[in-house]
């Protein structure tokens, strides 16, 4: 009895267990429910009594070690199939990069961050527009001289529809739906066929805002962007307001904010001047407000349009345009502490 229990100790030890099958045989042989091991407790009453303790003792050993075998192999059987499986679960992990928010996304989230705290709501409008909205109802019919100065991307065949040269036409589709008063900022993307440039781009993002109400002054509006810019660009920053032309503002400006790069001494962003031009404003043509059926003689309004690409290399420095539409992910990758 004695020499059959270590021939199987012998036998446990050099059972291959490679593989699945191996340590399936392995375990029907030693441990299952008709292994050798059974015939050998069985056996037991064959023994001399005297002896009986003795050698109960070694099936029991035998039998632990064979377990014992078992459960290493099988554990390290789960390793052998995934690596059969070409995944090796004990290699350490691979970070994964984590993205960050585009600047101009940036730029525009902190711009409806402020406008909201004054009670402003965000609208969008369609980059796919008809003439009515992007020019005719913003007091610029056919033959308008100011139509020139924005290169527009017609639909072919189709003159009446164009990719919007300007976020104004939102202004159009927020007045025709909605009644005074109206405060409500439009972001979004606009397109004009020029060329690209570190300054120029066929598509670029603006932002147009749009106050209407009884009684709004050009004294409102100067004092929203004065607060605005010293929100966005620090308590220092200065804001300028130069008479322009605008076919849908009467009166209207181009506002300057002061350059927070060189804080108006001078630098490469604001060319020297200590000035960075942001967009245009004025005073809601009467004309627009009764094309969208609003009624001049009770309401006025201010509006302003501004070039998201603009405040944002102001804001974040930087000095061609281009790389905003790159997306080169070194440059990108700069504004993940911005977040
Ligand atoms: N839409 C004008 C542009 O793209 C910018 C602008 C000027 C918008 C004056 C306005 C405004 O709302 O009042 O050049």
């Amino acid at each position: 009895m004695r020499d059959k229990i270590n021939a199987l100790l012998a036998e446990v030890e050099q059972f291959p267990v490679g593989n699945k099958e191996q340590l399936e045989a392995f375990r029907i042989r030693f441990l299952g429910t008709k292994s050798i091991l059974k015939d050998l407790f069985s056996g037991l009453k064959d023994v001399a009594p005297e002896d009986k303790k003795a050698v109960g003792g070694l099936i029991n050993d035998l039998k632990n070690r064979a377990q014992e075998k078992f459960d290493a192999f099988n554990q390290q059987g789960e390793t052998t199939e995934s690596e059969v499986s070409g995944m090796d679960f004990t290699r350490p992990g691979e970070g994964k990069k984590i993205g960050s928010i585009h600047p101009i996304s940036l730029l525009t989230n902190k711009f409806t961050e402020i406008f909201k705290r004054l009670g402003f709501v965000v609208a969008d409008g369609p980059e796919i527009e008809d003439d009515w909205h992007n020019f005719t109802a913003l007091n610029t019919p056919e033959e308008h001289p100011a139509r020139d100065m924005q290169d527009t991307f017609f639909i072919q065949q189709n003159p009446n529809i164009l990719l919007r040269t300007q976020t104004s036409s939102g202004q159009v589709h927020y007045m025709e739906n909605k009644k005074p008063p109206i405060r409500v900022i439009s972001p979004g993307r606009v397109y004009r066929n020029e060329a690209i440039s570190a300054r120029a781009h066929c598509f670029f993002h603006q932002i147009e805002g749009l106050y209407v109400d009884e009684k709004v002054s050009f004294a409102d509006l100067k004092q929203t962007l004065d607060f605005f810019a010293k929100e966005m660009y620090g308590e220092k920053t200065k804001i300028r307001l130069r008479p322009s032309f605008f076919p849908f503002t009467e009166p209207s400006a181009e506002m300057d904010v002061s350059c927070s790069i060189c804080n108006g001494d001078g630098c490469n962003i604001c060319k020297h001047s200590g000035w960075v031009e942001i967009g245009g404003c004025g005073m809601v043509d009467p004309n627009v407000l009764s094309n969208c059926g609003i009624d001049p003689e009770k309401y006025s309004g201010f509006a302003f349009g501004f070039g998201i690409e603009r405040m944002t290399m102001m804001k974040y420095q930087v000095k061609d345009l281009r790389l905003f539409s790159e997306n080169d992910v070194r440059f990108l990758e700069q504004f993940k502490s911005e977040i």
